[in-house]
């Protein structure tokens, strides 16, 4: 190794990614300098509880309260921005790379909502922004995307990418457990964003995906364009008929490329069982892109957490250091195109898209209910695939059906439910969960 100078950084944040960063770069420090071809060292950490830091961190490295003005430091060549959130942690970033310094961040909501500006901002000043672990944990699929997929047209990326949400799904189904026990768990876990809503909502994973469909399909990066639904409304009672119909209900991100626009969308989705990412449980991430060179190709591991995430962050870090004296044009552009050639292609309504159906209504269990709900859905172009009759009514006569339909738009499905909700023998509140078959 030449004995260059070590590569300086400041840390902003020493929560949980932060501290996971600290601790692998403590341990792993040979190994990574022998991979960075230089030492690489943490100058000063930011936060705003300095004793809680010193906690972590102990008396060798000063700790600064100042995130935004501790960024101006001519000591220091990277800044690792693990606060999260929009505020500060934008303001700092901004500000590193006006005063020339590279940026690795592991910060989906930022990038997701202020990635034109952020990327613009450094591309003026010749800054990388590297963000490995803003999608998926330690899975690097931010490098599979912009490089090891780099010869294809990517035709559709398909993920579990929310390690909370898919650890309460897991709970529900393999414990039992009520929703707000498996919350619980995924926030001392650390899995969980500062607000949980991010997570069981669908926001965070929608952030991921609209990051990965920025550099899987060379569009800019739109959020707002993005389809959320998330997993609160769904129901232990679903879960096992899906399990019944041969199906795994996860929360996925999918963004596709078709004739008509792009699909983004993140919700609820049933798949079958026998595929590998149906057995995907806790926290654990997966991620599937279909390219039309390569295949089918399917990236798996830890999609939150301490130092699954420090890893992502710690492998941007050495990737920058070797990068720091490459002429801007030779790095590998911020997301995987040229930024003169990104693409205008629209984003699909929902109500475009086109997908099949599981649908749950609960119905008095009359003579010729059924025969109604099926001319229903005939009416309206859709074709039933299955169907399940939850056994004899209830002591009411009521029962359950659930239906399996074939793929059929999204805006024909939505008409066919405001008749079926208003057939007589049809009960409030039905259960729609979209399916995909991931072939
Ligand atoms: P934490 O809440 O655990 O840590 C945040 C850190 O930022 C704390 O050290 C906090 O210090 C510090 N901080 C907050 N506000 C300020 C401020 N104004 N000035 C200086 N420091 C501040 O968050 P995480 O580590 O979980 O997440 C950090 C980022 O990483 C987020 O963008 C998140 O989305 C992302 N991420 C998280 C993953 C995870 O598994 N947790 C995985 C992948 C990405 P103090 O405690 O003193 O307030
Ligand atoms: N809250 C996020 C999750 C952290 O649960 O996946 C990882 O990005």
């Amino acid at each position: 190794m030449t004995a260059m100078e070590a590569v300086k950084i400041g840390l902003l944040g020493i929560g949980t990614v932060g501290s996971g960063t600290f601790r692998v770069l403590e341990r792993n420090r040979e190994e990574i300098a022998r991979r960075a071809g230089r030492r690489i060292e943490i100058a000063w950490v930011a936060a705003r509880d300095v004793a809680k830091a010193r906690a972590v961190v102990g008396d060798a490295i000063p700790v600064v309260t100042d995130a935004v003005a501790a960024v101006a430091d001519p000591a220091i060549d990277i800044v690792v921005e693990v606060i999260g959130g929009t505020g500060v942690a934008k303001d700092a970033i901004l500000a590193a790379i006006a005063h020339g310094k590279h940026i690795v961040t592991a910060n989906k909501a930022l990038l997701a909502l202020h990635g034109g500006e952020i990327f613009a901002a450094a591309s003026a000043r010749g800054a990388m922004i590297a963000f490995e672990g803003a999608v998926s944990g330690c899975i690097p699929t931010i490098k599979v995307l912009r490089e090891g997929l780099a010869a294809n047209r990517i035709e559709w990326i398909a993920g579990i990418v929310n390690g909370t949400s898919n650890f309460i799904l897991s709970e529900m189904r393999a414990k039992g457990l009520p929703f707000a026990d498996a919350l619980s768990e995924a926030q001392v876990l650390g899995y969980a964003e500062a607000d949980p809503t991010f997570d069981v909502e669908g926001i965070d994973a929608a952030h991921k995906l609209t990051l990965l469909s920025a550099i899987g399909f060379g569009i800019p990066v739109q959020f707002d364009k993005a389809y959320v639904e998330g997993i609160t409304a769904l129901t232990d009672r679903d879960m096992t008929y899906a399990e019944k119909l041969g199906y795994r209900i996860k929360l996925l991100g999918i963004a596709r490329r078709t004739a008509r626009g792009i699909e983004l969308r993140v919700h609820p989705t049933l798949i079958p069982a026998s595929r590998l990412i149906a057995s995907v449980d806790g926290a654990m991430n997966a991620i599937l892109v279909k390219a039309d060179a390569a295949g089918v190709t399917l990236y798996y591991g830890a999609g939150a957490g301490s130092e699954p995430t420090a890893s992502a962050v710690l492998a941007d870090v050495i990737d920058v250091t070797r990068l720091m004296r490459a002429e801007p044009q030779e790095r590998v552009p911020y997301l995987a195109f040229q930024p003169d050639a990104l693409s205008d292609v629209g984003i699909l309504p929902m109500a475009e898209v086109e997908t099949s159906y599981y649908l749950r209504v609960r119905v008095r269990d009359d003579v010729g209910v059924l025969a109604d709900l099926a001319r229903t859905l005939a009416d309206a172009g859709i074709s039933i695939d299955a169907m399940l009759q939850q056994g004899p009514g209830d002591d009411r006569g009521e029962t359950d059906i659930v239906i399996l339909t074939h793929p059929t738009r999204e805006r024909s499905f939505d008409a066919a439910m405001e008749r079926i909700v208003a057939l007589p023998a049809v009960r409030p509140g039905y259960s729609r969960i979209r399916r995909e078959d991931l072939g």
